[in-house]
């Protein structure tokens, strides 16, 4: 199949007013040279409407960053998936590792908030990914399955959501595995979304850990990678353009 790729920048806790300037120049950079990907922009939740704003009928959706699994109710300091559509954002990253170690977030509860983001027609953005002793250990794949089989719900399709495989190691660390390791999880994941949803060869499966313009393009080029969750190489217009320019 063939499949459009996913390129996903996650600003994190990063991102005051003045720095939707780094938006409005990405947008331009991209109207001047179109990437060959979708382009996402997940700033913090105070952004999201004033990118909207900025980038509307451009070629970079926004996305959000969490979601709580209900969609209203007495949760103070909570969003709601419903509430981040309503500012118009497209997708949602869910289950995090930051998340899941900050907030001690269970898969099952990754699972509700995809399925909430789904309800919100949002598109969900579950993140797995295993940590460095369990790779050492020789329990990546077995501990991605795991949280693939909690946190991806039944109803998850093709359109309505995205894997990001994130080795914890090489989030933040410059380090990233070697491409035939990507390559095994990458086709790990892609058979059990196979076995498991009807179109499971045609959901994305992105990479995130580390990717700079430097080396997008190795970690493009390996099977099953269907783009990149980026984290601080998507602060900037420029490291994230030259991201999108290995597409
Ligand atoms: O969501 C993004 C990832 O955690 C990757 O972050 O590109 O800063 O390593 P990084």
């Amino acid at each position: 199949p063939i499949i459009t790729p996913l390129v996903a920048g996650n600003w994190k806790m990063h991102g005051l007013l003045k720095d939707l300037e780094e938006a409005r120049h990405l947008q331009a950079l991209l109207t001047e040279n179109p990437a060959q990907a979708e382009v996402l922009l997940c700033p913090p939740a105070t952004l999201i409407h004033p990118m909207t704003a900025i980038l509307r009928g451009g070629l970079v959706s926004v996305g959000a960053q969490d979601c709580h699994s209900l969609e209203k109710g007495a949760h103070t300091g909570d969003i709601s998936a419903k509430m981040l559509a309503d500012l118009g954002a497209r997708y949602v990253i869910v289950g995090h590792s930051e998340r899941r170690e900050d907030h001690n977030e269970t898969s099952e509860q990754v699972r509700e908030k995809a399925l909430a983001a789904h309800n919100a027609t949002l598109c969900a953005i579950i993140c797995v990914g295993e940590t460095l002793s369990q790779r050492d250990a020789g329990w990546a794949e077995k501990i991605v399955l795991d949280q693939l089989a909690h946190s991806v719900p039944d109803g998850a399709t093709a359109s309505n959501t995205v894997i990001a495989y994130e080795p914890i190691w090489a989030i933040g660390t410059g380090r990233i595995p070697k491409p035939e390791d990507v390559a095994v999880m990458h086709q790990t994941i892609r058979d059990h979304l196979a076995d498991r949803f009807a179109l499971g060869d045609q959901m994305r499966i992105l990479y995130g850990g580390s990717v700079k313009a430097s080396n997008a393009h190795i970690l493009m080029a390996v099977p099953n990678v269907n783009g990149a969750l980026v984290g601080g190489s998507s602060l900037k217009a420029l490291d994230f353009n030259g991201i999108l320019d290995a597409y």
